[in-house]
C-alpha cells in the first residue's frame, strides 16, 4: 500500500516570506524565436536582437548554465530545495490548428510561467505562440508535487488561440519610435487586444490577498478579468507604469521587499491615483537606484532595469546581482543584507534573479496587507 500523503510541498502567498524551496531555470538550448506579433512588439527598436534568430551560441548556454547552477547551489547551502526544469526541445516548431513558428524559447525563466499563490500553482496562458508550450519545461516537477502533496492545486489558464486577432497591427512597424510608444502606453494602447485572455506569470506580484497585475503588452484586461475571477479570495488590482514604451512584465518595475517596503523603477513611476491602497496602509515606495551598466548584454530581451530583479529570502535578505553595485547599496542602506549572486552572463537566456525563479515554498500565511 502507498503510504499517505500528508506534506505540504506548494505554499507561498507574497514575495518576501523565508524561501525554502524554489524552482531555477535551466539555459538549456535556449533559442532565439523567429519573428511574430507581440515578440516583435517588446524587441527595441535599435536591439541587435532585430532580424536574428535561431538556437542560441552554446558556449553562452554552458555560460549562462554555468551560472544558473552555482545559483541554485548557493541556495542550497542556505538551505533551501532548489528544483529544476526538465527542457523540451526547443528546436521544435509550436504549431496549433491556429498558428505556426518555427521554433520555441527555453526554460531559463520560470517566473513568467508559473503563478504560485497558497498551494496553487497556476500555468499563465502567455501572450507569445513561441512560448505556448513553455509550461511542458515544468510539468514533470508539477506531476512530482501531485503526487508529494495532497493539497496542491495545479492548475492551467485557457489556452489562448493566439491568432493576428490578439495583436493590434499598428505595433507591426520597426519603426514605431519611443515617442510613439510612450504616447501609446498612456493611453493603455498595448500590442496584445481584448480578443481573449491573455496574462504572462510574472505581470503578477502577491502580496497575500492582493495581487498587483501590470496591464500591458503580456497581460490584457481580459486576462486580468480572467485571474480576478479565478481567485475570487483575492483583490486584483491592476497597474499600469506609463513611462515604459516596452511594458512587459512587472519585475524590472516594481519590486516589494517586506510589508511596507516596495522599490519602484523611476522611469516608470506608479501613477499617483493608483497609490492609494499603499498610502492609507502606511506603505513606502521608493525610487529604486539606478543599474549599473549603461545597455544590456547581447542579445538580451531585457533593460539594464534588470538590475530591480531581485530574488527576496526573507524580508531582511535579498539576492541582488553582483555587479549591480549601486542597487546592492541601496539595500544596505534599507537595512536588507545583500547576497551577490553573478548572473549577468545568464540575462540574455531570460532576465535576472527573480525571473529565472518560481516558488514553491515561502514559509507564512495569506496575510491581509492592505485592510
Ligand atoms: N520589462 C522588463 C522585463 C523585465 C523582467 C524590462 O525592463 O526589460
Amino acid at each position: 500500500m502507498e503510504a499517505p500523503m500528508t506534506k505540504t510541498i506548494v505554499n507561498s502567498w507574497n514575495e518576501w516570506d523565508p524561501l525554502k524551496h524554489v524552482i531555477v531555470g535551466r539555459a538549456d538550448d535556449c533559442h532565439i524565436p523567429p519573428e511574430e506579433p507581440a515578440l516583435d512588439a517588446k524587441v527595441p527598436e535599435d536591439s541587435d536582437m532585430r532580424g536574428q534568430w535561431g538556437r542560441r551560441p552554446q558556449e553562452t548556454i554552458d555560460r549562462a548554465n554555468e551560472l544558473l547552477d552555482n545559483f541554485a547551489s548557493m541556495l542550497e547551502k542556505r538551505g533551501v530545495r532548489v528544483d529544476r526544469p526538465t527542457p523540451i526541445d526547443h528546436s521544435l516548431p509550436a504549431t496549433t490548428p491556429d498558428f505556426h513558428t518555427e521554433s520555441q524559447f527555453g526554460c531559463m525563466p520560470p517566473r513568467d510561467v508559473l503563478l504560485t499563490v497558497g498551494s496553487e500553482m497556476l500555468e499563465a496562458t502567455m501572450s507569445y505562440r513561441c512560448r505556448w508550450f513553455e509550461y511542458l519545461n515544468y510539468r514533470p516537477l508539477m506531476q512530482q508535487y501531485f503526487n508529494e502533496d495532497p493539497n496542491f492545486r495545479h492548475e492551467s489558464a485557457p489556452k489562448p488561440r493566439l491568432t493576428d486577432a490578439d495583436y493590434h497591427p499598428d505595433y507591426l512597424s520597426e519603426k514605431i519610435g519611443e515617442a510613439k510608444r510612450l504616447e501609446w502606453a498612456a493611453k493603455k494602447f498595448f500590442v496584445t487586444t481584448e480578443e481573449e485572455p491573455l496574462f504572462d506569470a510574472a505581470d503578477v506580484l502577491r502580496f497575500g490577498r492582493d495581487l498587483v497585475v501590470q496591464h500591458g503588452f503580456t497581460t490584457n484586461l481580459k486576462g486580468i478579468e480572467w485571474l480576478r475571477r479565478h481567485f475570487p479570495d483575492h483583490r486584483v488590482h491592476t497597474v499600469n507604469f506609463p513611462g515604459d514604451p516596452y511594458p512587459i512584465h512587472i519585475d524590472a518595475t516594481f519590486t516589494p521587499l517586506r510589508p511596507g517596503l516596495i522599490l519602484n523603477n523611476p522611469h516608470r513611476r506608479l501613477p499617483e491615483e493608483q497609490r492609494k491602497m499603499y498610502n492609507d496602509n502606511g506603505w513606502e515606495i521608493v525610487d529604486a537606484a539606478g543599474p549599473a551598466h549603461n545597455s544590456p548584454p547581447p542579445l538580451c530581451y531585457s533593460s539594464t532595469w534588470l538590475s530591480m530583479n531581485v530574488l527576496v529570502l526573507d524580508p531582511k535578505t535579498v539576492c541582488v546581482e553582483k555587479s549591480e553595485v549601486y542597487q546592492a547599496e541601496q539595500m544596505d542602506k534599507l537595512g536588507m543584507e545583500v547576497v551577490e549572486v553573478d548572473l549577468r552572463d545568464a540575462y540574455a537566456f531570460g532576465g535576472g534573479l527573480h525571473c529565472c525563479t518560481a516558488d514553491v515554498y515561502r514559509e507564512g500565511v495569506c496575510e491581509d496587507y492592505f485592510p
